[in-house]
Parts: C-alpha cells; sequence; structure tokens
C-alpha cells in the first residue's frame, strides 16, 4: 500500500538550515511577524521572506494556505514554503496549513521549522494527509518521497503527539489505495486478502465464503453477485482493545464494481463504479487505524464484498429473494443493490456481535450527490445520541456531513405487491427511501446510523486533505467518534 511520508521530530538546530538541501517550510504569523527559526530563514535569504511577507501576494493568501519562494539565495534548499500560520491555532487551520506544505512537497525531503508552534500534530497529521499519490497502474514508479524533519522545540512532545494522527493518516492511505483500485485488480478475492493481511497488526479477521454465506441464509447479498464470476464474501475484522464490552460494529457496502447488472447502468461515466467498494473501503481503513494506533475499544467491521454484474445467471428484475432476517424483497431495479448486500451484512452483525451501536456506511445512492453534492455526506439515524457523536466528530476533522430524515411516512414507497418490500421506492427522495429500507434490517433498539457516501468517497477535483479521486473521508471521524465515545 501507499505508505504516508516519515517523520522524524528533531529539536530545533538552527545551524543545519542553510545546508538542507530539500524544501524548507516556515511559518510565519498572518501579521507577518517572524518567529526566530523564520528569522534565521530571513537572514540567510538575505531578506526574502520579510519582503514576501510584507507583500500583497502575502496579504492575499488566507491563514492555512501556503506559497513556494523557489530556489532562494542564501540556501542549500531547492523552495521554502511560507505558510501563513499564527503561533496558537485552531485544530482546522493548523490541519490546513500542514496540508498546504504536503501539496507543494517534492521527493527531496522536507524540513518543516516549527519552533515553539502550537498544534505541531494536526500540522504533521495534514502534510502527512494531503502528500499521496496513486501510482499503483503506473509502469513506471515514481521516486519514493523522501521524509519530513519537523524540528520543534519540545520534539518528544510533538512525537507522542502527532503518532496518533501519523497513524490513522495511514488507515486513510489504505481507504483511498482500496477506492482508487481498478475493479480487475481489487476483486472480491483480493480485496479479501488484503484485508486478512491485517492479522499481521492483532485484527483477527474471518473471511466467509458463498458456501458459508449461503448456509446462513444471505440471499439478498448473494442475489447480487451471483451474475460475476467473482465469488460472493463477507469479511469479519474484530479489534478486541477493550474490556468484555459489547464491541461497536461498521458495516460497509463493497460492490468492487456496479455495472447495475440486469438493470445496466449507461456506458457515460460507468467506470467511476469502481469506487462502489468505498463504504467497505472506509470500514477497512478505521480498523487500520484502530489496531495500528492500539485503540482501547471494542470494534468489529464487516463488510460485503460483491460484483454487480449482467450474466444468464444474473438476478432479475421481478425476482424475490429472501434475506437472512427472513423478509422477503422484490427486485425490481437490480442496480439498487448496495442495499441488499448491506441488509444482510447488517443483520448478521447484530444476530452475531450484539454491537451497543452500529455505524454503516455505502455509496448507496445518485441522490445524495443531488441533495447534498460533494461536500457533505448524508446521515441517517435512529438515534439522536449516535448522530450527535458522529457529527461532532465530522465536524472535529472537517470532514463534511449533515443529517438526513428517516420517517414511517417513506415506508409506503417501498410497498411490494407480491413480497414483503421492493427494493426501490422511485425517484422522489431516493436517498430517504433507501435509509428506510436499511432500517427494516435494524434492530428497533439498536442505535444505528447510515451514511450515504457516493457524493464523498471520491471527487473530481482536490479537497482540503487530498488530491482528486479516492478521499478516504470517513476515516478520522469514526476513529475520532471512537476515540471520544468507546475507550476509556
Ligand atoms: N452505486 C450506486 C450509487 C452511486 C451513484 C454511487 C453515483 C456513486 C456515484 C448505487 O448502487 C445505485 O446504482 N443507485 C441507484 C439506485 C436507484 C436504482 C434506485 C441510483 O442512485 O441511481
Ligand atoms: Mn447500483
Ligand atoms: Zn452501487
Amino acid at each position: 500500500m501507499t505508505k504516508p511520508l516519515s517523520f522524524d521530530f528533531t529539536a530545533t538546530q538552527l545551524d543545519a538550515v542553510a545546508e538542507f538541501s530539500g524544501q524548507v517550510a516556515v511559518f510565519v504569523e498572518s501579521s507577518g511577524k517572524l518567529d526566530q527559526t523564520a528569522r534565521r530563514v530571513n537572514r540567510l535569504t538575505k531578506g526574502a521572506l520579510e519582503r514576501f511577507a510584507e507583500s500583497s501576494a502575502f496579504a492575499d493568501i488566507e491563514p492555512g494556505q501556503a506559497r513556494e519562494l523557489v530556489f532562494p539565495t542564501g540556501l542549500e534548499a531547492t523552495g521554502i514554503i511560507v505558510a501563513k500560520l499564527d503561533r496558537k491555532p485552531d485544530a482546522k487551520t493548523a490541519r490546513k496549513a500542514g496540508s498546504a506544505i504536503g501539496k507543494a512537497t517534492g521527493k527531496s525531503g522536507l524540513l518543516v521549522l516549527g519552533g515553539n508552534i502550537a498544534r505541531v500534530a494536526e500540522i504533521a497529521e495534514g502534510i502527512a494527509l494531503r502528500a499521496y499519490t496513486y501510482s499503483d497502474q503506473k509502469s513506471v514508479q515514481p521516486d519514493p518521497m523522501g521524509g519530513v524533519t519537523f524540528m520543534v522545540n519540545k520534539p518528544e512532545e510533538a512525537a507522542s503527539a502527532a503518532a496518533g494522527p501519523l497513524a490513522v493518516a495511514e488507515g486513510v492511505f489504505f481507504t483511498r489505495d482500496l477506492t482508487n483500485a481498478p475493479a480487475n485488480h481489487l476483486t472480491t478475492e483480493e480485496f479479501a486478502n488484503q484485508l486478512a493481511a491485517m492479522q499481521n497488526l492483532g485484527l483477527k479477521v474471518q473471511v466467509l465464503d458463498e458456501g458459508e454465506l449461503e448456509k446462513l441464509g444471505m440471499r439478498t447479498l448473494l442475489c447480487v453477485g451471483q451474475g460475476s464470476d467473482a465469488p460472493s464474501k463477507v469479511v469479519v475484522m474484530e479489534w478486541n482493545g477493550g474490556g468484555d464490552e459489547a464491541p461497536f460494529a461498521l458495516v460497509g457496502k463493497g460492490v468492487v464494481f456496479d455495472t447495475g447488472g440486469i438493470s445496466l447502468k449507461p456506458a457515460g461515466g460507468m467506470e467511476d463504479m469502481t469506487m462502489d467498494m468505498g463504504g467497505a473501503g472506509v470500514v477497512a481503513g478505521v480498523m487500520r487505524a484502530i489496531a495500528l494506533r492500539g485503540a482501547k475499544a471494542n470494534v468489529v467491521g464487516l463488510v460485503g464484498l460483491v460484483e454487480n454484474m449482467p450474466g444468464p445467471n444474473a438476478t432479475r428484475p421481478g425476482d424475490v429473494v429472501t434475506s437472512m432476517k427472513g423478509d422477503t424483497v422484490e427486485i425490481i431495479n437490480t442496480d439498487a443493490e448496495g442495499r441488499l448486500v448491506l441488509a444482510d451484512v447488517l443483520w448478521y452483525a447484530q444476530e452475531r456481535f450484539q454491537p451497543c451501536g452500529m455505524i454503516n456506511l455505502a455509496t448507496l445512492t445518485g441522490a445524495i450527490i443531488i441533495g447534498l453534492g460533494h461536500e457533505k455526506a448524508g446521515v441517517f439515524s435512529n438515534s439522536d445520541a449516535l448522530s450527535a457523536d458522529f457529527l461532532k466528530a465530522a465536524a472535529d476533522e472537517d470532514e463534511g456531513a449533515w443529517r438526513m430524515p428517516l420517517d414511517p411516512a417513506y415506508d409506503k414507497l417501498l410497498k411490494s405487491r407480491i413480497a414483503d418490500m421492493k427494493n426501490v421506492g422511485g425517484r422522489a427522495a431516493g436517498s430517504i427511501t433507501a435509509g428506510q429500507f436499511l432500517q427494516r434490517f435494524v434492530k428497533d433498539d439498536m442505535p444505528w446510523a447510515h451514511l450515504d457516501i457516493a457524493g464523498v468517497a471520491s471527487v473530481a477535483s482536490d479537497t482540503a486533505y487530498a488530491p482528486k479521486g479516492a478521499t478516504g473521508w470517513g476515516v478520522r471521524a469514526l476513529n475520532r467518534m471512537i476515540a471520544d465515545n468507546y475507550e476509556d
């Protein structure tokens, strides 16, 4: 997998600055004030930094943004990345400044002159998150990124504060790699293998094959994959870092490719459906993050891995299938397949683990993109407390999320003449009827939230913390929600 930049926190040593041959990053306060480290850079460059800090080019950038002064006189460095940031920034601005530095970082190594700046962990997190490139499919691999030397006045404190966020960044990279991977590479089997490999990190991983899923009665999940040669799988990842309390469950939609099935999608843009496993990718990234940072919580992650293809054995519109729960579903549209996968995995998660709460993630509906665009995921929940916990964590991590309604009034749209329900409700309120469908597979007293991430899992332009493509949205918010609410 793509590894985040490696970080080394060391004591400030201003004499090393002149000889450093990569890029040097410095922070300048919004007032234009230079601290001790920036003053050294200014002196070495014969006043270049001060001229920049007093220019309209500097006045025009926001706190958290950066500009690079290239090939400076007086330094060996190839460039000075100047970030506008006050000495005591808030977490979000600090992360943004880090991200601006990460975006500008090249291959030759980075020396960050932090001095006594606050929020070093968030700055490091921002650098790590933004310095990501997906190159697995390029025949010529780019030179590996040089490491980051972060000079600060209290290096031990900085290193221990940054350890957690940097572990989480590795989880985010795992999610991005999975979500960016083409469907002929990331098959259901390859996906399951990559999850099984996380046993190295102390996770317990179990892969259920089609025979076992059949025995469990997971017909709504299996009917999605039966047009494909790729075998359907459910992977269960357990992290037991807590006591003997019930685990929190994360459930992900892992459609490695969604053609729509017999209800075939139009050709234009169909290639984007390689990201239709994004929900499962986030679950995988969170499990990796909590294992790497040794979270003191019990968390179980379950993903349903299938490929939705047309074929002689594919499910037809009009077919009726029986879920593991026992409810029957009339399949009106084989392109509404994510909810069929999740129905069985949600039910299985509750039956097997009796979790204390449950969140599922899915690139579930195009309609959520119409509603919320690419800035915010839709949050559907039967619990005000759980949704408040999640929305707070998402806000703290600067990951967009917005609560949407669930209401029994929408249930009539899912009525079937011949079965217990149909799998689509029609064009109106398409994301809500999808949520209502899922809720039928959630027990009444189970605190649960459904995150529709169709608009945020992979995007066509750069975001604050990621280059275009897979974002890894949700890994940081869920990790924080677990840390804030389920760890002692
Ligand atoms: N995977 C799609 C949803 C999607 C659309 C994800 C765009 C990412 C970007 C999902 O399986 C789907 O096809 N949903 C249908 C549901 C409809 C048939 C009720 C949709 O949104 O059109
Ligand atoms: Mn679909
Ligand atoms: Zn889909």
